[in-house]
C-alpha cells in the first residue's frame, strides 16, 4: 500500500501540534510519533468498545417480527421460577459439553454454563426476543454485590426440584422447590428491590416435571395433579399479591415418558412410558383450570401467556422429520448409567457431531437442544402453542 506512508503523514497533521519550525528535531518527531500512536491506539479501544456494545445490543434485540407481541404492555425484566428446563446457574452438574453452542463474542466471556442445554433455554429465547436482559442467576451470584443485579431480574430456577417440597431425583440430592425460590425472592438477600420493576416484570414458570417423575409413584394421578395444581395456584397468588407480578409466562409439562431417560427403561422397544404421560396430561389440564381461575380473580392489567409444551413435543415426536429433526429419541449427549437409570453427559460422554445437533430433539436423557427450544419460542410467537388465558377471543 503505497498510501501508507502519506496517510500517516497525514494524520500526524491532522493531531499535530501547531509547531511546524524547520528545526523541529527528531526527539521531537517522536514526541509526536507517540502521542499519534497513543490516539491511534485509544481510538482502536473506542472503536472496539463500540463494536462490542453493539455486538451486545444486537445481541438482545432482534429484527422486529410480524407476529402480535405476547403481552400487551412492555416489559423490562424478566424472573424465572422452576427447574432444569430453565436453570441457569447449576454449574457443578453442566460440565461442557454443555453451553457447547452457546454463542461467544468478542471480548464478552462465554457464559452458558449452569444450563441444561447446549446453548439457549426458552427462557432465555424470551428474554432476547422481549429485547430484555437475560436474568442472571440467583444461585451464582456473590449475593452481597447487591448492585449487580438491579434491573436484570434474576433466575431462581433450580435443577431436581418442583412444586412439592419433596420432589428430589436422588435422596439427599440439594435443589430449591418452588417454595425455597419464592423465599429466596420474598426474603433472600434483596440486592434487586430498588429497581426489581415487579410490575412491569414477565414470571416465567416452568416446573411440575420433576413431581411427576419423582413423587408420583404409586399415588392416583388425579388427586396427585390437583395437589401441583393447588401449589401452582400459591405461586402465582404469592408473585401477585406479594411480589406485584401481573405478567406470566406458564409452560405447562411435555410428553415426559418419552424423554430418552424414560424411554431406555422400557426395554429393547424404547418406546414412551404412556403411564408418565398420562399423568403429564392429567396434570395439565389440572394447570389450564388454574391459570383460568387465577385469571378471573386477578385484575385486568394481569396478563397470563400459557404455552403447550405436551402438543409441541407431541406433534415433534409423531413426525420429527416433518419438523426438521433427525433424532426424536436419543440424546445428542449422554452414556447410559444404569445404577442412577439415567443418561450422564459429561466432557466423557459420546456427543452427536455440532452439524448434527440441531436435528436432534434432546440434547441429554431429559433436555431439550437449544435447536428445538428455538422451535418452541417460534411456534409459541405463531400463536400455535401459546395462548393468553382467559383472553382466547382477543386473539387475532
Ligand atoms: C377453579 O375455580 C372453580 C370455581 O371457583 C373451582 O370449583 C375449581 O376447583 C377451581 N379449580 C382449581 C384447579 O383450582
Ligand atoms: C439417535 O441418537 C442415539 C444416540 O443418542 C442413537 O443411539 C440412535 O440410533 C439415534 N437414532 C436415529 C434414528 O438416528
Ligand atoms: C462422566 O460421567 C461418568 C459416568 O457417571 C463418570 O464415570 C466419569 O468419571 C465422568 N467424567 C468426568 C470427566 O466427570
Amino acid at each position: 500500500m503505497g498510501g501508507k506512508k502519506s496517510k500517516s503523514s497525514r494524520k500526524s497533521d491532522a493531531v499535530g501540534s501547531s509547531k511546524k519550525d524547520d528545526d523541529a528535531t527528531s526527539e521531537e518527531n517522536s514526541k509526536n510519533a507517540e502521542k499519534v500512536s497513543w490516539r491511534l491506539v485509544l481510538l482502536i479501544i473506542l472503536g472496539l468498545l463500540t463494536a462490542v456494545y453493539f455486538a451486545r445490543v444486537s445481541h438482545f434485540s432482534r429484527p422486529a417480527k410480524s407476529v402480535a407481541p405476547l403481552f400487551g404492555s412492555s416489559v423490562h425484566v424478566m424472573y424465572v421460577f422452576g427447574d432444569s428446563t430453565v436453570a441457569a446457574g447449576d454449574f457443578l452438574m453442566t460440565p461442557l459439553p454443555y453451553g457447547i453452542d452457546w454463542p461467544k463474542y468478542w471480548f464478552t466471556k462465554n457464559e452458558p454454563r449452569g444450563r441444561f442445554c447446549n446453548g439457549y433455554t426458552v427462557a432465555d429465547l424470551l428474554a432476547k426476543h422481549l429485547n430484555i436482559p437475560i436474568p442472571q442467576s440467583y444461585n451464582s451470584q456473590d449475593k452481597k454485590k447487591r448492585v449487580k443485579l438491579e434491573g436484570t431480574g434474576i433466575n431462581f430456577a433450580s435443577a431436581g426440584c418442583g412444586l412439592l417440597q419433596a420432589t428430589r431425583p436422588f435422596v439427599g440430592f440439594e435443589c430449591n422447590s418452588i417454595l425455597d425460590q419464592i423465599h429466596q425472592m420474598l426474603y433472600g438477600p434483596k440486592i434487586w428491590d430498588a429497581k426489581g420493576r415487579f410490575d412491569e416484570a414477565v414470571y416465567v414458570i416452568s416446573v411440575g416435571g420433576n413431581d411427576l417423575m419423582f413423587s408420583l409413584q404409586g399415588k392416583d394421578p388425579i388427586v396427585f395433579a390437583r395437589q401441583l395444581g393447588s401449589e401452582m395456584g400459591n405461586l402465582l397468588k404469592t408473585l401477585y399479591e406479594k411480589v406485584g407480578g401481573r405478567k406470566y409466562f406458564v409452560n405447562n409439562v411435555g410428553p415426559l415418558g418419552c424423554i430418552p431417560n424414560k424411554r431406555e427403561h422400557s426395554g429393547l422397544e424404547k418406546k414412551c412410558n404412556q403411564e408418565l404421560n398420562v399423568a403429564a396430561v392429567e396434570y395439565n389440564r389440572v394447570l389450564d383450570e388454574v391459570l383460568l381461575n387465577f385469571s378471573r380473580i386477578s385484575d385486568d392489567s394481569t396478563e397470563v401467556v400459557v404455552a403447550d409444551s405436551y402438543k409441541l413435543f407431541s406433534l415433534f415426536l409423531e413426525s420429527p422429520a416433518v419438523s426438521g429433526f433427525s433424532n426424536a429419541t436419543g440424546p445428542c449427549c449422554g452414556l447410559w448409567v444404569d445404577s442412577k437409570g439415567m443418561f450422564v453427559c459429561n466432557g466423557t460422554s459420546p456427543l452427536c457431531s455440532k452439524s448434527e445437533r440441531d436435528g436432534y430433539i434432546f440434547f441429554d436423557g431429559a433436555h431439550t437442544t437449544a435447536s428445538a427450544n428455538q422451535k418452541f419460542l417460534d411456534f409459541c410467537l405463531a400463536r400455535k402453542i401459546c395462548s393468553n388465558v382467559g383472553k382466547q377471543l382477543l386473539v387475532d
